[in-house]
C-alpha cells in the first residue's frame, strides 16, 4: 500500500460520511500493520456532541477489532465531498492517536486529487497527554 493509495482511500471514504448538519465530509483510511485498511468517515448527530470525527471511527474500527499497531493514516475532508486545502486532523483524534501511535507515525493530509502533505504525529501533537 504506498501513500498515495491510502490518500486516495481517504478520498473515496469521504463517500461514507454522515455529516447532514455541518455538510463538512471527512474521510480517513487507517493502515494497520497486519495490512488491513481501515476506513472511517464523520458520524455527526443532531444533539452534536455526539458526533464522531473519521479519524476516531477508523481507530475504533480497527481497535475493536483486534489491531493494536499501526503504520499511517491518511485524512481528507471539505464541504460536500469536495477536497478542501487540507483538513487536519482535530485536537481529540491527536491525542487518540498517541494512544496506539509512536510520535514518527505519519499523516498524510490531503491538499487535493493527486497531492497530499506528510506530518508526524509528533509534529501535530508535540505534548500528548499520558499516564
Ligand atoms: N471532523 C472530522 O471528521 N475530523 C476532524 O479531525 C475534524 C472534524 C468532522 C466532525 C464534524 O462532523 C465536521 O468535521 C465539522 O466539524
Amino acid at each position: 500500500m504506498t501513500e498515495r493509495e491510502l490518500c486516495k482511500l481517504a478520498i473515496d471514504a469521504m463517500g461514507c460520511a454522515y455529516a447532514p448538519y455541518s455538510r463538512h465530509t471527512v474521510g480517513a483510511a487507517l493502515l494497520s500493520k497486519s495490512g488491513k485498511v481501515y476506513l472511517g468517515g464523520n458520524v455527526e448527530n443532531a444533539a452534536y456532541s455526539p458526533t464522531v470525527c473519521a479519524e476516531r471511527t477508523a481507530f475504533v474500527k480497527a481497535v475493536s477489532e483486534g489491531e493494536r499497531e499501526f503504520l499511517m493514516l491518511a485524512v481528507a475532508g471539505g464541504k460536500e465531498q469536495k477536497i478542501s486545502d487540507a483538513c487536519f486532523p482535530c485536537g481529540v483524534c491527536r491525542q487518540v492517536m498517541a494512544e496506539f501511535c509512536d510520535p514518527d507515525f505519519p499523516v498524510l493530509v490531503v491538499t487535493g486529487e493527486d497531492t497530499f502533505e506528510r506530518y508526524t504525529l509528533s509534529e501535530l501533537l508535540p505534548h500528548s497527554f499520558s499516564l
